[in-house]
């Protein structure tokens, strides 16, 4: 086999549906700047450009380098809107921080946010507070309509109903597990995160990637399927925040 390099890491292609990653890198700790990766549901020039903010896990002793971090990554996009998608904190001591970064974020655009597990162990009502103080709008069961220029995106939560209309529909979830009634629903685009401990990518086959793919089925960077795309993004922090060839990240999507 003979290695080249995807996204600075060096892999090998043994025909055309494995990807093995031999000599990796090891990512310790929660310092280092996040990676930005681009997915693109069109090439056409007024695309809207979404950033999609995973798994934040801010908790004592890590939420202003997290922050800084988000902020540094997100402000550089050009982003028309900024989506939390769950997993935002891992204590309510965190939720004066959480709205403190959403105040931030919105110099960029509207910052949407949905729950994850995490979140309802906090509480969901008191992270939507944390996010609505900041200035954020809660969307875990409502749609957002965004106007860009001529087009109309909707950007629904996992508990909103199917939003009828506009130019593109994008699901902002936490758990992919949704992808298997969302892309039938209609969405353009499903946004989720919950690595949950898939942190160790050794190789991908047809997409997938080992070992987390052996407990989650939708343990991939995205998939296509007819007219509707799952991204699945390996989110800013973990509670173990060691790392081999999965590098933290934000999301950007131009829809
Ligand atoms: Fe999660």
């Amino acid at each position: 086999m003979r290695p080249y390099w995807v996204q600075g890491f060096p892999v090998c292609r043994g025909g055309s549906e494995w990807v093995v990653h031999f000599g990796g890198r090891l990512e310790i700790g929660l310092r280092g700047a996040l990676h930005v990766r681009v997915e693109r549901l069109t090439a056409r020039a007024d695309a809207c450009r979404l950033v999609y903010v995973s798994d934040l896990h801010l908790r004592r002793g890590r939420s202003v380098l997290l922050s800084r971090r988000v902020v540094e990554a997100v402000g550089g996009c050009g982003a028309r809107a900024v989506l939390l998608g769950g997993d935002l904190v891992d204590g309510a001591s965190e939720l004066g921080a959480l709205s403190a970064l959403v105040s931030e974020l919105g110099a960029v655009g509207p910052v949407l946010a949905v729950g994850g597990n995490h979140d309802r162990r906090v509480g969901l009502d008191r992270v939507r507070a944390a996010v609505e103080d900041g200035g954020g709008v809660w969307i875990q069961d409502t749609t957002y309509r965004l106007s860009h220029g001529s087009r109309l995106v909707s950007i629904a939560g996992p508990g909103a109903a199917v939003p009828g209309g506009g130019d593109v529909r994008v699901l902002c979830a936490h758990h992919p597990r949704v992808w298997h009634w969302a892309r039938r629903a209609g969405y353009d685009l499903v946004l989720a995160g919950h690595l949950h401990g898939c942190q160790v990518v050794a190789f991908a086959y047809r997409g997938r990637l080992f070992p987390g793919g052996i407990l989650y089925s939708n343990c991939c960077e995205s998939r296509q399927v007819g007219c509707s795309r799952l991204v699945v993004s390996r989110g800013v922090s973990d509670l173990v925040p060691i790392r081999w060839c999965c590098p933290r990240e934000v999301v950007v999507c131009d829809v």
